[in-house]
C-alpha cells in the first residue's frame, strides 16, 4: 500500500498503491462509503468519530498506554471507528481498502510502540473497545472473550463465577486480549500452563475479503498464524474461545527484597541455575531497579525476588529452603491468598476489593520504551554485577527489568506448534523497561535502554538473538510502511521473533492477504 500525497482535511486526497494498482479516493469519499453502509444516523454518531467530533480526544486518548506516542507532534487518525456490530467491521476494512486508509486495530492499546494507533500514512483506528464481552462456561471449562476485553475483565469473569479455574495470561490486567492473543502472553501460570495462546481453542475473525472466518472456515494454517504470529496482519479476531485450567482455591505469594549490600548479585546467580528446574506450580520472577540505600543520600539496586505456588505456604517454605536456601524465604514474606487476588499483587495493587480488575485507567502512563532477551546460558557472576550496575546511572531512575524464569510447561511445548517459538532451554525472559516523564529528555532514557541491551548481547541467546512479539521494539528493524518489504528486510526482525515459524507466518500472509491490506511497521509481509 502506498500513498503517495495527501493534503488536510477534510478535502483530503490519497492516491494509494496495493501492489501496484493505484487508487485515487478522498477522505470525504471514505467517511460517505462508511456512512452508508452503517446506515443509520444514530449508530454512525456512536461508531465514527472524526477529527471535528467534540470526543474525538477521549477516545484516541482512552486507551493510548504510552505517553511517548501522544504528544502534539504525533500522527492522528483521520477518524476512529467503533464498531459494534461484526457489520461495522465488515464496512470498515471495505471502506479503508477502497478509499486508501491504512487501517490500525486497536484492543487494549498497549502496543509498546504504539503501532495500533499511529502510523506516519494517512489512517483510521478500528477500536474494538465495544467488544467486550466475557462469557464463562464452568461446566465445559472455557470462555468466549471478545478482542476488546482486558485481561482484568477476563480475569474476574472467571473468578465471579468459580474459584478453581483460571487462565494463563500476562501480569497485568489492562492489556487487551485483541493485542496479547495476537503475539503469546505469557505470566504467572506460564510455568505450570503455558502461553494464553496454547489454550485458544477458535477464534472469530474477519478477514481482508470481508469475510467472517471461525476456525473451520479458515483452516488450519491460519488457525495457527493468528495464535501469535503477529496483530493487524492477518484480519480482525473479534472474539477468542479459550480452555480454562485449574487453579487451587489458595495460592501463596511471596516477595524478597535483596540489594547490592544484601549479595543480591550472588542471589540472582544463584536463582537463574534453579529457577527453570523447580517444580512447575512454583513460578518466580526477579525485578531489578535502583532504590534507597541505607545509608543516607547513598543509591543501591534491588533485586526483587517475586513469586507464588498453586499451593499454600506449609508447603511453599520447605520447598524454597530446600532449593534456593539462599533466598532466606520466611513465612512474613508469604500471603495466601486467590489465584485472582495474585493478579493484582504482581500488578502491586490492592488485593481487595478484586473489582479494581474492571479499571482500565488503574495504572498509571509514561513514556516508556522496553526491549527483550531470552537466555539460554546462565550469565558470569560479573557480567550480572556489570548489569545489575548500570541500574546506578542516572537514567536509571525509573528503569526496571522484570526477569521471569521459564521452564516446566514451556520446556514441553514444540518450537513450532504455535507462531512464538522461544519455549525449550530458555532458562529466563528479561523485559527491559526505561520510564521518562519530560519528553525532551526521550533521547537520554532510550539511549540508555539501547546500552543495557547492548551490554547484554554477550549473554542474550544468539543467532538469532530471541526477541518477545509482545513487546515490540522498531530498534530490531522495521517494513516499509509505504510500498512493498522483502522477505530479507522482514526476515531481519522476524526470525528474532519467530525463528524457523518466520517462513511459515509468511506463507500464510502471502494466501490470505496478498496485497498486504493490514500491515504494520512489524506485521508479517507477503512475498
Ligand atoms: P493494542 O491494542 O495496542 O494492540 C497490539 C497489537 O495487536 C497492534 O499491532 C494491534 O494492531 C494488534 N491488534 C490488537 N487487537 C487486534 C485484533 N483484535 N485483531 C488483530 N490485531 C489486533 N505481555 C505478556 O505476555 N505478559 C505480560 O505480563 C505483559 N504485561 C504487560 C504490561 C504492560 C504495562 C504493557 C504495556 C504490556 C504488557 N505485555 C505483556 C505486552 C502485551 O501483551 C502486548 O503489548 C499486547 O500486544 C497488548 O495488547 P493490547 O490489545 O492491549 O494492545
Amino acid at each position: 500500500m502506498k500513498f503517495l500525497q495527501h493534503s488536510v482535511l477534510p478535502f483530503l486526497i490519497v492516491t494509494l498503491s496495493l501492489n501496484g494498482a493505484t487508487l485515487a479516493h478522498s477522505y470525504g469519499d471514505f467517511l460517505h462509503c462508511l456512512s452508508l453502509r452503517i446506515s443509520n444516523s444514530s449508530t454512525i454518531s456512536k461508531v465514527i468519530y472524526t477529527q471535528n467530533n467534540p470526543s474525538y480526544s477521549s477516545v484516541l486518548n482512552a486507551s493510548i498506554h504510552n505517553a511517548r506516542f501522544s504528544t502534539p507532534t504525533t500522527p492522528k487518525p483521520y477518524a476512529i471507528i467503533t464498531p459494534r456490530k461484526t457489520s461495522h467491521v465488515q464496512s470498515t476494512i471495505y471502506c479503508s481498502k477502497n478509499h486508501g486508509f491504512q487501517l490500525r486495530i486497536r484492543s487494549g492499546g498497549h502496543d509498546v510502540e504504539g503501532v495500533s494507533y499511529v502510523s506516519q500514512v494517512p489512517f483510521v483506528i478500528l477500536d474494538l473497545v465495544n467488544f467486550r464481552e466475557v462469557k464463562v462456561d464452568t461446566e465445559n471449562e472455557v470462555a468466549w472473550v471478545q478482542s476488546g476485553a482486558t485481561t482484568g475483565e477476563l480475569y474476574y469473569g472467571i473468578a465471579s463465577k468459580t474459584q478453581t479455574l483460571g487462565f494463563p495470561a500476562g501480569i497485568c490486567h489492562t492489556i487487551g486480549i485483541g493485542g496479547h492473543l495476537s503475539g503469546g502472553g505469557f505470566g504467572v501460570l506460564g510455568r505450570k500452563y503455558g502461553l494464553a495462546v496454547d489454550h485458544v481453542i477458535d477464534a472469530k475473525l474477519v478477514d481482508a475479503n470481508g469475510r467472517v472466518l471461525r476456525r473451520k472456515s479458515m483452516g488450519e494454517d491460519l488457525f495457527w498464524a493468528i495464535r501469535g504470529g503477529g496483530g493487524n496482519t492477518f484480519g480482525v479476531v473479534l472474539a477468542w474461545k479459550v480452555k480454562l485450567v485449574p487453579v487451587p482455591p489458595v495460592v501463596t505469594v511471596f516477595t524478597v527484597n535483596k540489594n547490592l549490600e544484601q549479595n543480591a548479585t550472588k542471589i540472582f546467580n544463584r536463582w537463574q541455575y534453579i529457577a527453570h528446574k523447580l517444580p512447575k506450580d512454583l513460578f518466580t520472577t526477579v525485578w531489578v531497579m535502583k532504590v534507597n540505600s541505607s545509608q543516607v543520600g547513598k543509591k543501591t539496586v534491588q533485586a526483587s525476588f517475586r513469586g507464588m505456588l498453586l499451593g499454600g505456604v506449609d508447603e511453599l517454605i520447605p520447598l524454597i529452603q530446600n532449593e534456593f536456601p539462599e533466598l532466606g524465604l520466611a513465612k512474613e514474606n508469604c500471603t495466601q491468598m486467590s489465584w485472582v487476588q495474585s493478579i493484582l499483587y504482581f500488578g502491586g495493587l490492592p488485593i481487595q476489593p478484586v473489582d479494581i480488575l474492571l479499571n482500565r485507567h488503574a495504572l498509571p502512563v509514561s513514556s516508556v520504551k522496553e526491549k527483550t532477551d531470552f537466555v539460554r546460558e546462565p550469565m558470569s557472576e560479573t557480567g550480572i554485577e556489570g548489569f545489575m550496575n548500570m541500574f546506578l546511572e542516572e537514567e536509571a531512575d525509573f528503569a526496571i527489568t522484570m526477569i521471569e524464569a521459564f521452564g516446566g510447561r514451556m520446556d514441553e511445548i514444540r518450537e513450532n506448534e504455535l507462531p512464538y517459538p522461544h519455549r525449550a532451554g530458555i532458562l529466563f525472559e528479561s523485559t527491559y523497561i526505561v520510564q521518562w516523564t519530560n519528553e525532551a529528555d526521550a533521547g537520554t532514557y532510550i539511549n540508555w535502554i539501547r546500552r543495557l541491551y547492548s551490554y547484554m548481547a554477550s549473554y542474550a541467546s544468539k543467532s538469532p538473538r530471541e526477541a518477545y512479539y509482545n513487546y515490540k521494539d522498531l530498534d530490531l528493524g522495521t517494513n516499509n510502511i509505504i510500498g512493498y518489504t522483502s522477505y530479507e528486510q522482514a526476515s531481519v526482525w522476524g526470525l528474532k521473533y519467530f525463528k524457523n515459524n518466520f517462513k511459515r507466518l509468511v506463507q500464510i500472509k502471502t494466501k490470505v492477504d496478498p496485497m498486504n491490506f493490514f500491515r504494520n511497521e512489524q506485521s508479517i509481509p507477503p512475498l
